[in-house]
């Protein structure tokens, strides 16, 4: 197989006393589909955090592209491919929709600095904004401000912007969480879509979505990697089951 495209080599954080991520290890090839799952406090934001950069980690190593990246800020890791959305939204909440992706589109091309130059002189980027948009079904919204969005519709508008970035690695965290069932359905699409080579690592807790999603899911239990495999092997993993399947069997 070919060389991994992330590589995390025994993470650990604590927290004060608690010990959240333990000698966490995974590999993630291109165009994988990995499902993080695991109970609540399990530690799988904080996996994420260290991942991306928002947490630094007390051992272990991240790499990224054979590159080690463990010391990179978030921005650094950006630019090297990895992207990543937020459990919670973290949207601009005034700006229009087409204006957010715009926004993300120039920093993908270090242009955030001359950001005020009129828009029309970057036709190429305004179309890619429109055509992203378009792939989510969020056409119709371009020119509306954030805030008029239904919940949903602002999980998907988030991809779009993690999209923008043209990532080789995207990690989600939960983003089917809050998002009503008819907007659950665009969101799957919008993960079906994905780039064949894009690596994908989803935390998600909507089992219906990890089994169809995943080809291969990690279970995290207090910090550590409990079992990891295909989703046939997860689902009839009897430690699996005792610790998290079980709760929703
Ligand atoms: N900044 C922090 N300071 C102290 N403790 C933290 C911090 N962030 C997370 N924790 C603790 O670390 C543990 C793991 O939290 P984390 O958010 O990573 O879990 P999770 O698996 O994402 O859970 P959920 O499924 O509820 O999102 C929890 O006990 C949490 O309270
Ligand atoms: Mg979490």
């Amino acid at each position: 197989m070919s060389l991994p495209v992330l590589q995390i080599n025994k993470l650990d954080k604590h927290f004060g006393g608690l010990h959240v991520t333990r000698q966490v290890a995974m590999d993630l090839h291109a165009g994988e589909r990995v499902a993080l799952i695991g109970p609540n406090g399990a530690g799988k934001t904080t996996l994420v955090n260290l991942i991306s950069g928002v947490l630094k980690p007390d051992a272990g190593s991240i790499q990224l592209l054979g590159k080690d990246v463990t010391h990179e800020s978030q921005a650094h890791r950006v630019q090297a491919g990895l992207v990543r959305t937020f459990q919670i939204t973290t949207l601009a909440q005034h700006l229009p929709v087409q204006r957010q992706i715009e926004l993300a589109l120039f920093e993908r091309e270090g242009l955030t600095a001359r950001a005020w130059k009129p828009m029309d002189a970057y036709p190429a980027l305004t179309q890619e904004a429109l055509s992203i948009l378009d792939a989510l079904g969020l056409l119709p919204f371009a020119a509306l401000p954030t805030e008029r969005l239904a919940y949903g519709e602002q999980r998907l508008l988030e991809m779009g912007l993690a999209l923008a970035l043209r990532p080789q690695v995207l990690l989600l965290d939960e983003p089917m969480a809050g998002v009503p069932k008819a907007d659950g359905a665009r969101m799957l699409a919008a993960l079906k879509s994905l780039s064949a080579s894009l690596a994908v690592l989803i935390i998600e807790h909507d089992m219906d979505l990890v089994f169809s999603f995943a080809q291969r899911i990690i279970v995290l239990a207090e910090g550590q990697v409990l079992a990891s495999g295909t989703p046939d092997q997860i689902r009839h993993d009897p430690r699996v089951k005792e610790a998290y399947l079980g709760q929703s069997a």
